[in-house]
């Protein structure tokens, strides 16, 4: 199933098996100054609190908006402190609150941004800012036997359509389709490399979650990381495009 409810039908899946974001990361949001105990953020797309709960350990206030039942059912059990509200990011009503920072988390590539930029401008403060994030499952710049086998896997879908899959791997374009309205400016943009050791569930569970997957291919993942030894190590990209909110 592709699509922006995939997650929400695989709640359990997603909680578990997907990874964290990179301590970088969250090292340069508290350096840059937008992440610091008291801060109000507001988290669009924040499915079973993969950010949240990072975001409320900072000392943030948080409001979550993520549209999925299950996943918000998760997020409100994991992250008790955040207020949660169950709706697009397109829809939301947040009475009028303001936000010194606005976070999208691998989620940026659901949200309509004709409509959520000017929305955002006008719940974020002068001088506040939109956190951008994305992990890319896979660092194009580096081979590994498992990627082989991922690819392979891919190759066979043959002539199929492409897959609506989770956005182009190309920061700058984001920066610039972020900013182009006026509504933000970039301020910052940074490509974190990480990685991590995954067992064989895991990859079966984590590629289960990817919205262009299906369960045989995600099932095939897993075989290829067990034949490859039980535990393989993947390299992944994060990419952060920070922005400043615009005064006009
Ligand atoms: C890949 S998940 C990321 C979840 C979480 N932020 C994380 O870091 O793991 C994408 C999330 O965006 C949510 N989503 C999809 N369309 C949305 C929309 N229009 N507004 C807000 N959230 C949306 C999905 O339900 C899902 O929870």
């Amino acid at each position: 199933m592709a699509g922006p409810l995939h997650f929400d039908a695989l709640a359990e899946t997603y909680e578990k098996a997907r990874p964290p974001y990179p301590e970088a990361l969250w090292s340069r949001l508290g350096e840059l100054g937008v992440l610091r105990p008291g801060v109000r953020v507001l988290e669009l797309g924040a499915g079973s609190g993969q950010a949240t709960a990072r975001l409320l350990g900072a000392g943030a206030e948080v409001v979550a908006v993520e549209p999925g039942g299950a996943l918000a059912a998760r997020l409100r059990q994991r992250c008790p402190g955040a207020r949660v509200v169950v709706a697009r990011a397109e829809d939301a009503e947040l009475g009028g609150a303001r936000f010194d920072l606005a976070v999208a988390a691998t989620s940026v590539h659901w949200l309509d941004l004709d409509v959520v930029l000017p929305a955002l401008h006008r719940a974020v403060v002068p001088g506040g800012h939109f956190a951008v994030w994305r992990t890319a499952f896979g660092d194009p710049r580096v081979r590994t036997r498992f990627r082989d086998r991922v690819d392979a896997i891919v190759a066979r879908r043959g002539d199929e359509p492409v897959r609506p899959g989770p956005g182009e791997l190309d920061t700058a374009r984001w920066a610039e389709r972020l900013s182009a309205s006026g509504a933000f400016a970039v301020v910052h943009v940074e490509e974190f490399r990480w990685r991590i050791d995954l067992g064989a569930d895991q990859v079966h569970g984590l590629f289960r979650t990817f919205s262009d997957w299906t369960a045989d291919e995600a099932a095939a993942a897993g075989r290829a990381a067990r034949d490859l030894g039980g535990t393989v190590t993947e390299h992944y990209v994060t990419p952060l495009v920070m922005l400043r909110r615009g005064d006009a």
